[in-house]
């Protein structure tokens, strides 16, 4: 019921963008990793250059299967290009619908007709984005946790829109890409874990910005007594401030409850573009 894929095309080289165009390579796939910023773009390709080597020396991958990879990914500012004879494109830009929607329009229009549209957003549903392609029946979610290199979980989300051959090929490419994938039959805003997740934060957060406890101690108290691999401050740095600053405000627009507006430290870093580890300072402070 599946659909070979050979060819990916990441749009978005970001935090998430850049490691699962690399996972795809190291998988088998052809990839073309694509971002209309030029400088992350570079640094994109600057990671694999770097990562790839790593792995050879840390004895993870052999010399020929690192060269391998590299040689089957290709980074361009080009969209057209990048997505021309792609079999699945996996979105990975801004957590903004409006910007999702219109890349998604523009990507049925340059795409060939039985491309796989699916979308990495942490917390919007594919239905949300399908009705301005004119194949929903190829669009759902496919979502990968940061780092996405490591992370073994991916949640695929079947919409109504989204027909099975869809998602068999999106649960076959996560196996492919030695993930354990998770489907969820149902659309529901942040899925699995990201409700899961939100849930904690926003309990961390609370605490925090009541003075109840120093951001250190929570993060400690939930790594040694829930035995998390990071507590939850670390955590929001590794996946960006600015993701969940653009989470909280896209909820709160949408929903109008003010007990989604993102609370205030992750406002006042947000401002300061103390964004976590992709600027080298958020909660904690990072070597970039
Ligand atoms: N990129 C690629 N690989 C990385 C990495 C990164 N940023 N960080 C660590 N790794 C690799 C290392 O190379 C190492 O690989 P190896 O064992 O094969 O040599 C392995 O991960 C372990 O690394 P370390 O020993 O350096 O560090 P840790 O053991 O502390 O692991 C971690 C780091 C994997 C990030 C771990 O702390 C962890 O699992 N943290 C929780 C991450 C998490 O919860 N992610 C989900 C976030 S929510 C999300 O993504 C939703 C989205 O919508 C925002």
């Amino acid at each position: 019921m599946s659909r070979e894929i050979k060819k990916i095309c990441v749009v978005g080289a970001g935090n998430m963008g850049h490691q699962i165009s690399l996972l795809a390579a190291l998988s088998g796939y052809d990839v073309t990793c694509t971002d209309i910023d030029r400088e992350i773009l570079q640094k994109a390709e600057r990671f694999a250059d770097t990562y790839l080597p790593e792995r050879v020396a840390k004895g993870k991958l052999t010399e020929d299967q690192a060269k391998a990879a590299r040689s089957r990914i290709s980074f361009t500012t080009d969209l057209e290009q990048a997505t021309r004879d792609a079999d699945l494109v996996i979105e990975a830009v801004i957590e903004k619908l409006e910007v999702k929607r219109r890349l998604f329009a523009q990507l049925d229009k340059i795409c060939p007709p039985e491309t796989i549209l699916a979308t990495n957003s942490s917390y919007i549903v594919s239905s949300k984005i399908a009705d301005v392609t004119s194949r929903p029946d190829k669009v759902c979610n496919i979502h990968f946790f940061n780092p996405a290199l490591v992370m073994k979980t991916v949640e695929v989300v079947k919409g109504p829109h989204t027909s099975e051959e869809t998602v068999q090929t999106a649960m076959e490419v996560c196996h492919k890409m030695g993930k354990i994938p998770v489907l969820l039959h149902k659309e529901i805003y942040g899925f699995i874990v990201n409700r899961i997740l939100t849930a904690i934060r926003k309990e961390a957060l609370y605490l925090y910005d009541t003075g109840v406890a120093s951001y250190e101690d929570i993060d400690k108290a939930v790594v040694h007594a829930l035995g998390h691999p990071m507590g939850p401050f670390k955590l929001i740095d590794l996946t960006g401030i600015d993701l969940s600053y653009h989470v909280s405000m896209e909820r709160y627009q949408e929903t109008g409850d003010p007990a989604h507006k993102p609370s205030p430290i992750i406002v006042e870093k947000y401002v300061k573009k103390e964004w976590g580890r992709k600027t080298g300072k958020g909660f904690y402070s990072y070597c970039t």
